[in-house]
């Protein structure tokens, strides 16, 4: 490590690694600059780096040079659970260290083969102590007019379709005003868009833009300038407008640029995860990436309710609730799905709408909505909890907060209790609504710091988290690996409920959402069409597409989200869903085209037998497999789940076919694809 000093305006500091080169600079007002190009050619052309803070309005120019230190690392560390066994973690470090009068920033860069990461350090000084951040200045000057994959920048939520325009086509204001089926919106400014941003140049150059270690900060979302194509960081405010209090020493959450060529290996990148800190969690052993069924779907096409009377006053003359006659979280149908998930060795059971306050749980922005302990009455906590435990299925915890934090908040040790009382080992929790505390928005510092301390409470108490409607996520499952997945985009419920999701849609999530963290997607729907008490409703993909999800989507936490009437229709297709592990060795990205297809193969943990998803958009798709990942001279048995003769999402969506053949590493598979279809396969060692 080297320390230097000087105080020369027109100093420039380069760092690279491979074909990404990195360049900082003060300008002459001494404002921070900075560029990235990649193999010679600009990528992010010169871009401010700064903020607006309460002590200092302009804490964005008037820096001068105090240092510059560089490192450099190359190590690898191993998971807990994930897409891969082990991860190189391998860059050029560049810190900067600025001063403006007695003020301190310093800014640090780490340049790695697949792009750039950098944030800001507070160091501890003497007049920078509590201080509010009003605005982040950092911007990301792109040198092109990009194809860009996005949804708006919305304080509340994620859960947009994905729109594919040039960058300086972007406006939301009509998606957002039309979005009526997501539950709360609060979208101020119509040329903002979140991240993980997704764009691909002319010449092909893909780039990510996202965050890495979003903690006791607010989500960054990013104002697109449409005449300079310039991208600056648009942080989530909070009740009063601020962004960010914060207190030095402080660092922020890194910014990341990833960038390649391939599109493939921007699938492939784990710069997230490299700049988040590793476990804080002692002693992980208990942690178990499980796949689950749920008292759940049947919900969501309205078969039956998760409330057990239909309003809130509807009582009988002995001052309890006047059940409904339809509600899903009854003992008896629990144990339905726990003798289904027992047969098929599923791991574990999601009941939803088993305790006391769905009558009314939504939409009134009330504070005390659940107790998070208090059964229904035809909900038998001893007896279901016996009869998982008999069988072998742990049950899955629902909290579900309605948006109001405060409320879990004082509860939260009651109910992490409870759930240790009864031996769940998992709770999906849900933040559906408006936020309490009245005005914070659900990707703001509060609420980012609450997601947080759930995560620690969860971990304290050997709970395993799936979080729905928190802020999308930034890599923190290396931090907190109870933290298994996150909803924070547009599940699979969607089609449920609402008009659906385009067949493109799951060719996009990888890109974006997925960069930051696993997604709980809940697919495996079977029953494509016919499931709704909405006439018209339908999945918009095949019924082989949704066994592979459960490859090209990644979660430690997978969900077979139909009804187990459906899986027993087509046990021979299910049989894919029982033998897809959670838990992988190794992951190959095989093909990748944002947008239109996404085909992968990965290597279950401890064994040698491999598992190929691939998808396809609207359009069918032929795609040619050679098998080259597998071990040289060795014979598998390929067992082919593919789209039937005339399948395609529209019409045909239910037709498959299943093919076993024995291969090996020499063999090449050409297989189609349907329009909205997929391919999956299983390969086992003989
Ligand atoms: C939204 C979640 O995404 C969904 O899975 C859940 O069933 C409902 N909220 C109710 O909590
Ligand atoms: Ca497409």
């Amino acid at each position: 490590m080297s320390l230097c000093y000087a105080a020369d305006a027109q100093r420039t500091e380069t760092v690279e690694m491979k074909k990404v080169r990195l360049s900082f600079t003060l300008d002459r007002e001494g404002a921070p600059l900075y560029e990235i190009a990649f193999n010679g050619k600009p990528v992010l052309l010169s871009s401010h780096l700064g903020f607006v803070l309460s002590e200092d309005s302009s804490f964005y120019k008037g820096f001068q040079w105090k240092g510059v230190e560089r490192a450099s690392l190359d190590t690898v560390w191993e998971t807990v659970w994930g897409e891969t066994r082990r991860i190189r973690d391998h860059y050029q470090e560049m810190v900067v260290h600025l001063e403006k009068g007695r003020r301190l920033m310093d800014i640090i860069f780490r340049v790695f083969e697949d792009g750039v990461g950098f944030r800001y350090v507070f160091p501890r000084q003497p007049d920078l102590k509590y201080f509010i951040v009003r605005e982040e200045r950092t911007e990301f000057h792109l040198a092109g007019d990009h194809k860009t994959f996005w949804i708006p920048g919305d304080y509340d939520t994620n859960e947009y379709p994905y729109t594919t325009s040039k960058l300086s086509e972007i406006n939301n204001k009509e998606l957002v005003e039309k979005s009526t089926d997501i539950a709360v919106r609060v979208a101020p400014d119509e040329y903002a868009v979140q991240t993980p941003l997704m764009m691909k140049s002319a010449e092909g150059l893909y780039i990510n833009i996202h965050e890495a270690a979003l903690v006791d900060y607010p989500a960054m979302q990013l104002h697109v300038d449409r005449a300079s194509l310039t991208l600056s960081s648009s942080l989530v405010p909070d009740a009063v407008g601020n962004k960010a209090y914060l207190h030095a020493a402080f660092s922020s959450p890194w910014r990341t640029v990833i960038l390649s060529d391939k599109a493939t290996d921007i699938l492939a990148s784990k710069m997230i995860l490299n700049l988040n800190e590793p476990s804080k969690v002692a002693g992980t052993d208990w942690i178990h990436p499980m796949k689950f069924v749920g008292v759940w779907w049947e919900m969501q096409t309205g078969r039956s309710t998760w409330s057990y009377s239909d309003f809130p006053d509807s009582v009988g003359s002995n001052g309890g609730l006047i059940p409904n006659g339809r509600h899903g979280g009854n003992t008896a149908n629990v144990k339905r799905y726990i003798d289904f998930a027992a047969k098929n060795h599923i791991g574990g059971v999601l009941v939803e709408g088993w305790n006391t306050g769905w009558e009314d749980w939504f939409g009134n922005w009330k504070e005390n909505v659940f107790d998070f302990v208090t059964p229904y009455p035809d909900f038998d906590t001893r007896s279901i909890i016996d009869y998982a435990e008999a069988k072998g299925v742990h049950l899955i915890m629902h909290n579900e907060t309605s948006g109001s934090a405060t409320n879990y908040e004082r509860q939260m040790d009651t109910a992490f209790r409870y759930m240790q009382r009864w031996g769940y080992t998992s709770v999906k929790t849900g933040y559906v609504g408006r936020i309490i505390p009245r005005g914070e928005h659900h990707d703001g510092q509060w609420m980012v710091n609450h997601y947080v301390r759930v995560a620690e409470k969860a971990a304290r108490y050997h709970v395993m988290l799936d979080a729905h409607e928190p802020v999308r996520p930034t890599g923190l499952q290396r931090t907190y690996p109870n933290w298994l997945a996150c909803e924070a985009a547009r599940g699979n419920e969607y089609n449920a409920f609402s008009n659906g999701n385009a067949p493109e849609h799951e060719t996009i999530l990888p890109f974006t959402r997925l960069m930051g963290g696993p997604m709980d997607y809940t697919p495996g729907i079977f029953r494509l069409k016919g499931y709704s008490t909405v006439p018209g409703r339908q999945v918009h993909t095949t019924l082989v597409k949704q066994l592979a999800l459960y490859v090209t989507l990644y979660s430690p936490l997978q969900m077979a989200a139909d009804l187990p009437e459906n899986y027993e229709a087509h046990a021979d297709a299910f049989q894919f869903i029982r033998d897809v592990p959670v838990e992988w060795d190794t992951t190959r990205i095989l093909e990748a085209e944002p947008g239109d297809y996404i085909t992968i193969v990965r290597k279950e943990k401890g064994k040698n037998n491999w598992y190929l998803g691939a998808i396809t958009d609207e359009h069918s798709r032929t795609t040619t497999l050679p098998l080259g990942f597998l071990d040289k001279g060795k014979k598998y048995q390929a067992t082919i789940y593919k789209d039937g003769a005339g399948a395609d999402w529209k019409n045909n969506p239910e037709a498959y076919s299943i093919e076993k053949k024995v291969v090996d590493s020499d063999t090449q598979l050409t297989i189609r694809l349907a329009e909205g279809g997929g391919l999956a396969i299983s390969f086992t060692a003989f």
